[in-house]
This record gives structure tokens, C-alpha cells and sequence, in this order.
């Protein structure tokens, strides 16, 4: 019988030091993508594919976080005595996208130590993990893709992009077994930040997962790996090669745009591909844009 995913763990108690100094005192995960949070787009994907429960992995200086996702009583009542009810509506969405809970993640032994702190919240059921980092366009529906193959197949399902060979060592590598173009593909064996010439491919590990609740007991006996951290990659690939219970591990290849808003170049690359895309803004800025393209560049 499958179990329908309900839940997402969201981590968020990196420190951001590749964002310095910005991220002294402000969360990376509140830096602002046009007019969100870069947090808000990634708990609006996983409402979006149904996943209503949302457990915050956080940590010290985090607060920010909490206060966006809370009720600003004083805001909401200044924004109502002057009328404004559409900015009283953008505040209100971030209240009412998905009951949020927090966890604190106390050491920072990596992301399997802080997958392990949701081990309570989630129980004994399937659930979703979404980094915060990875920025998927809100049109592409991969976690709800990802979904289905779990419903599927079962067991444990990643997103996979082709990369460069030598960006590999940036991320977790798959090797995989060959599948039809719309099938989802095996995983047989993972690597976390190989160096190229010892990459199994050039599948790279997105932050995007859906996973089978006995990755906790995975992940309580996999000791410290790369960086001395307790490594999602390595407990996913103890599933993947039959060496731990958790069932089949499935990988659904991405091929849409993400961003790494970690990363200070792809960040400023998503706010202006957002801001073109916008609503309200979109077309005067994608005219500005161009012309600036044109004349300054
Ligand atoms: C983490 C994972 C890595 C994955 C990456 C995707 O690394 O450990 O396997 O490829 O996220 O963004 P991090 O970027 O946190 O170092």
C-alpha cells in the first residue's frame, strides 16, 4: 500500500558564508528574490505539489524566518486602516501557505544530521526534503513528478541534472542504469563531491528528494564523510546499492531552470529572470532590461 506524502523538511541553518557580508545578520534563506524571500518560493513549491506540513530545520540567528511565516498583527492592521488590501493579501499568503513548524539543528554536522533532526516530526511516513539553496522555477513541476514515482515505485527518489564533468565536485554524482526517455532512472550508486576523474558521470544531485522514512535509521549509523559531515548522499547511496533498508532509489532527470541562490552570481541571474517573469513588473522591466543589454554592456 503506498502512503501519500503529506510532509516537507526544509533546512535552513547554514550560515551562508559564501554570501558574507551580507548574511552577518540576515538569514540567506530571507534574502529577497524580486519580492519574496528566497525561503517563501520553496515553501510555495512544496504547497504547490501538496505538501501543506512544512517543518523548518533551522538554527541560531534564524529568527527572521520564524517572523516572516508568523501573523504581523500591527502590519495587518495599519495595512487595513489605509485600505491596502493587496499588500495586505501578499502578507497574509506567507501566513497561510502551509502549517510551518521549527526544529533547531543545535551542531552543524552536516545535511544528513539536520534530515536526522526531522526524524520525530515525520514519524513513520514518506516524506520530502527541499533545500533551500535550489531555486526551481515555480512553473516546473518536478516535486510533483518526484511524487508520482514515489507513489510508483516507492523507496527514495532524487533530481538529477546533467552538469559540466568538471562541476561535479560541487555536488553529489549518480550513477545510474539506463531508462526510456520518459521513465525515471535507477540509481545504483552516489558520490558526494567527487573529484571529475572520479565521478561515476555527470548526473548531478539537485536539492530535491523524496524519501523513505527508514532513511533515518540510514542516516543514524552513517558516520561523518566528506568534510567531516554527516552526508545525506552517503545514507541515500547505502539504499541505492541494497547496503541499507529503504527500498529502490529512483532519480527523475531535471531539465528546467534552477539556481543556486547560495551562489552570488546565479542568485542575481534568478532575481532578474523572476523580475522579467513578474506580473506586475515583468514587462517594463524586461523593456529596461534590454535596452541597458543594448547600451551598457
Ligand atoms: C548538498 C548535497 C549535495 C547536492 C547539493 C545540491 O550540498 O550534499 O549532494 O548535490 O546540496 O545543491 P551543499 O550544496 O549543501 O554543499
Amino acid at each position: 500500500m503506498t502512503v501519500t506524502v503529506r510532509k516537507a523538511v526544509i533546512p535552513a541553518a547554514g550560515l551562508g558564508t559564501r554570501f558574507l557580508p551580507v548574511t552577518k545578520a540576515t538569514p540567506k534563506e530571507m534574502l529577497p528574490v524580486v519580492d519574496k524571500p528566497a525561503i517563501q518560493y520553496v515553501v510555495e513549491e512544496a504547497a504547490t505539489a501538496g505538501l501543506f506540513d512544512a517543518l523548518l530545520v533551522t538554527g541560531r540567528n534564524k529568527r527572521a524566518l520564524e517572523d516572516h511565516f508568523d501573523r504581523n498583527h500591527e502590519l495587518a492592521t495599519a495595512l487595513a486602516d489605509k485600505g491596502d488590501m493587496a499588500r495586505l493579501a501578499a502578507i497574509e499568503t506567507s501566513e497561510e501557505l502551509a502549517k510551518i513548524h521549527y526544529v533547531r539543528q543545535g551542531d552543524p554536522r552536516g545535511l544528513g544530521h539536520a534530515v536526522l533532526c526531522a526524524a520525530a516530526h515525520i514519524g513513520a511516513e514518506p516524506f520530502a526534503v527541499l533545500l533551500g539553496d535550489d531555486l526551481i522555477d515555480p512553473r516546473d513541476p518536478l516535486l510533483t513528478e518526484m511524487l508520482e514515482v514515489q507513489q510508483e515505485y516507492g523507496g527514495c527518489v532524487i533530481a538529477l541534472t546533467e552538469v559540466d564533468p568538471v562541476a561535479v565536485s560541487r555536488y553529489g554524482c549518480a550513477a545510474v542504469s539506463p531508462a526510456k526517455p520518459s521513465e525515471p532512472v535507477r540509481v545504483t550508486d552516489l558520490v558526494e563531491k567527487p573529484a571529475p576523474d572520479q565521478a561515476p558521470s555527470n548526473l548531478a544531485v539537485i536539492g530535491r528528494y523524496v524519501l523513505a522514512p527508514e532513511i533515518f535509521d540510514v542516516l543514524r549509523a552513517t558516520p561523518p564523510g566528506r568534510g567531516g559531515e554527516i552526508q545525506l548522499t552517503d545514507a541515500i547511496r547505502n539504499v541505492a546499492t541494497g547496503a541499507a533498508a529503504g527500498g529502490s532509489v529512483h532519480g527523475v532527470i531535471f531539465r528546467g531552470s534552477r539556481y543556486d541562490t547560495g551562489d552570488r552570481s546565479e542568485y542575481l541571474q534568478a532575481v532578474v529572470r523572476l523580475a522579467c517573469k513578474h506580473e506586475d513588473l515583468g514587462s517594463q522591466f524586461s523593456d529596461w532590461l534590454k535596452k541597458f543589454a543594448a547600451t551598457e554592456i
